[in-house]
């Protein structure tokens, strides 16, 4: 069920959207096999495989809009979680902004040691620079919240959607089953 004050997508959304991720082409991910535009795809992508609900659809495709040009620009001091969930709120509602700004890894971190193992190089790098593990009594927190396992599963398709070369819903298609018109 949306949350209260989910915002009913529109055509104006959609264009910013698709131009801010087109935008992503070619930018590198970290030195990951990927550009930015592939790593989006391929989270969204498997979200839609996984049969997420639109919203998760939306922030796995999304989860990086905050390293987009024009959304940096908005927000240049704030860390990309943050300019991407803001920009995810506002044109598309609570739930997708909450999902981008959830920092699920460092609560994964801290709830399957077996998870950070699993981290590439690049992401045990960010996970530094992102504060590390996160403390018991935020994980808690984290984990009363209402959308915590569609944000766990995000952060899952984000760390999958590495694969250099691999197949994906277009563009396009990934905006439809995302609900964003
Ligand atoms: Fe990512």
């Amino acid at each position: 069920m949306p949350l209260e004050g989910t915002a009913v997508p529109n055509t104006a959304a959609r264009d910013r959207v698709r131009a801010d991720l087109l935008a992503t082409a070619d930018l590198p991910y970290g030195g990951e096999a990927v550009d930015q535009l592939a790593h989006a795809l391929q989270a969204g992508t498997l979200a839609v495989r996984a049969g997420a609900r639109p919203p998760v659809v939306a922030a796995a495709l999304l989860h990086d809009i905050g390293r987009s040009p024009g959304v940096t620009a908005e927000l240049p001091e704030a860390p990309h979680e943050r300019a991407g969930a803001a920009y995810c709120a506002r044109l598309l509602g609570h739930e997708v902004g909450w999902l981008v700004g959830a920092h699920a890894k460092r609560a994964l971190v801290t709830l399957e040691p077996d998870y950070a193992a699993r981290l590439s190089p690049v992401s045990v790098r960010s996970l530094a620079a992102q504060g590390g593990p996160a403390a018991e009594a935020e994980v808690e927190r984290f984990l009363r919240h209402p959308l915590a396992a569609e944000a766990m599963l995000v952060r899952r398709w984000d760390d999958e959607a590495k694969v250099a070369g691999a197949p994906t819903c277009t563009l396009d298609e990934l905006l439809d089953i995302a609900g964003i018109r």
